[in-house]
């Protein structure tokens, strides 16, 4: 053993933690944050969070409260379009689906009807469903289509007509509001309408994401909408989106036809075939959203429901949870032997990811193997409790650029729906759809473009995920409902972020339900990440303390340091109703009634 390794083990038999509680909250508790606030949770007591010195996010920051229903999206005018609906007597299912049109035109970073997402619903009968309405590529996709002449990857599954999949966020959502809704898609799209219609006013977190994406916007014909003069619309400025209020309204009146065998589609394309695109009226008129199982994993009595593939997110973290089963009570939240053990589950679920999971309808998924105790304690007992492992090298990845979003929803009833919905990357493909009014994807670069080479996360991925016309790419995303040993709903939560999605969700479940976190804590809590390729821990820069950092490289982990790890947004029951906290890193609202 190497001085340095046995500095690492001393620290951690110390229980030296990179978050300790707050100086004015007395000295560390060996495996939870000192209890300094009443407890707010249902039966179920729960402390403030305090971190390391300089954390950015302030202690003082509190969660919205919702008596009976709660909202949480990156849009304000998102959250308020599904209170609206809410309070109109909808259900969560008929408010999600309002969140997910309104984001189409409040959010276009991320919101869309030129995307697809994911739907983890648990109603309060006790039903629970997931929906798959992830994009498939074209009839006309083939495995090299992103592969030039001389073998290499191009940017093709990243900016331009070819990185599209079609999309299928009309459908879906309108699938999940027939199954589960109660109001008709034309009441639940009025306020989405109303702000493409009308116009909003433009924030500075949309200012600042238009400023940073003029360059790519700006190739394609979206730059005359958000960057009209040149520049991007300053704060306060009323963005009117008629072309996208006009697609909105025909898809109100004659359902998802509109855009899969109507004028919608028409103009996506139209603008297929002028920017050398290969989606048809035959691919959209082909596509259909798909009723999956959930996956359902028990962690030290609470039920966990959600996404299976063609998401990763379910199996991944699900694996994750079981192999951490196997070393609790785990060790006190920001120390090095937690940080270690994170990490080295998440590499190991990370290794399958990779290379097992896939579009189960194309690729044999052996998803009840991998999400066994079993095979958890068999890969659990590989893990030293000092000492980092190596994930078999290929190539360095890049880091992950923010994208996507997540809403969480609950009513009155107890029934909640959480959704995560994407165009990939920030604004997709950057290509927009003349008349139709909104931006396509570029999820065709969460396919393994080629197959060992890093995607634009980093992420290195094997055959069972190459193209292969009408195959869904494999995803990250992880809409997830939690319930309590009791089976109510507790938390009801998921993420942006690439990768980061499945490691910052399960970091969020944790705090909650091992470390005992208010839900405000644990969503400012610093995150860290890994995803076994690159072979590295990232950690939210100031949020450790370099003690910690000092002991994981001693334990052999390399350690990189990031602003900001995804973005999450939660609902979580407490006593006499619901917490809404947007995600502290990104823009948004929590609000309920
Ligand atoms: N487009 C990111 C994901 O689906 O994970």
């Amino acid at each position: 053993m190497t001085k340095r390794v046995t500095a690492a083990v001393l620290l951690v038999a110390l229980g030296v933690s990179a978050c300790r509680p707050a100086t004015t909250s007395g000295p560390a508790p060996a495996t939870a944050p000192a209890p300094s606030t009443p407890s707010v949770a249902a039966g179920d007591a729960r402390y403030s969070g305090t971190f390391s010195g300089g954390w950015r996010f302030p202690e003082a920051r509190e969660a919205a409260f919702g008596a009976s229903a709660m909202v949480a999206s990156n849009s304000d005018h998102a959250s308020q379009a599904g209170l609206e609906i809410l309070r109109a007597g909808g259900n969560a299912m008929d408010a999600a689906v309002a969140v997910g049109f309104a984001l189409a035109v409040t959010y276009p970073f991320a919101g869309n009807i030129g995307g697809g997402g994911f739907m983890v619903i648990r109603m309060a009968d006790g039903r629970t469903a997931a929906i798959d309405y992830r994009e498939i590529a074209p009839l006309a996709a083939t495995r090299n289509m992103f592969v030039d002449e001389y073998g290499k990857l191009t940017d093709k599954s990243v900016v331009g007509h070819l990185a599209s999949g079609v999309p299928g966020a009309v459908a879906g959502m309108d699938a999940a509001l027939q199954r589960f809704g109660t109001m008709s898609l034309a009441q639940v799209m009025a306020p989405a309408i109303r702000l493409a219609r009308d116009g909003f006013a433009v924030d500075s977190a949309l200012f600042r994401s238009l400023s940073g994406a003029k360059q790519r916007l700006c190739r394609f014909e979206g730059c005359a909408t958000f960057f009209p003069g040149g520049e991007a619309l300053p704060p306060g400025a009323r963005l009117v989106q008629p072309d996208l209020a006009r697609s909105l309204r025909l898809i109100a009146e004659r359902g998802p036809a509109a855009f899969y065998n109507g004028p919608v589609g028409d103009s996506l394309v139209a603008e297929m075939q002028r920017g050398g695109g290969i989606i048809t009226k035959q691919d959209l008129q082909a596509y259909v959203p798909k009723w999956r199982e959930p996956v359902v994993s028990t962690y030290r009595g609470y039920t966990l429901i959600t996404m299976p593939p063609a998401s990763s997110g379910g199996i991944t973290m699900t694996q994750t949870f079981n192999m951490l089963e196997t070393f609790a009570p785990l060790p006190a939240f920001g120390s090095a032997e937690y940080t270690h053990l994170l990490a080295e589950t998440f590499r190991r679920a990370f290794i399958d990811r990779n290379a097992k999971l896939a579009d189960a309808d194309f690729v044999p998924v052996p998803r009840d193997e991998l999400v066994s105790k079993t095979y958890a304690r068999s890969l659990a007992s590989q893990i030293s409790r000092t000492q980092a492992s190596k994930t078999p090298a290929f190539t360095a990845g890049r880091p992950e650029p923010e994208h996507t979003t997540h809403y969480s929803v609950v009513d009155g009833r107890g029934n909640a729906v959480a959704t995560t919905t994407t165009i990939n990357g920030g604004y997709g493909s950057a290509v927009w759809v003349r008349g139709g009014g909104f931006f396509m994807n570029n999820e065709m670069d969460d396919f393994a473009a080629q197959p060992g080479s890093p995607n634009m996360f980093g992420l290195v991925q094997g055959e069972a995920n190459a193209v292969q016309p009408g195959k869904r790419m494999l995803s990250a995303m992880s809409p997830t409902i939690v319930l309590d040993p009791q089976g109510q709903v507790l938390l009801v939560v998921g993420a942006a972020g690439g990768p980061t999605i499945i490691t910052a969700v399960t970091q969020v479940i944790l705090n909650v339900i091992e470390h005992k976190m208010t839900l405000a804590d644990a969503m400012r809590a610093p995150r860290m990440h890994h995803q076994s390729l690159p072979d590295q821990i990232r950690l939210e820069s100031v949020g450790f303390d370099s003690l910690m950092v000092t002991a994981l490289r001693g334990m052999g982990h390399d350690v990189v340091t990031t602003q900001g790890i995804a973005n999450v947004n939660a609902v979580m029951r407490v006593t006499g109703g619901w917490h809404g906290v947007r995600e502290p890193r990104g823009a948004g609202l929590a609000v309920g009634y």
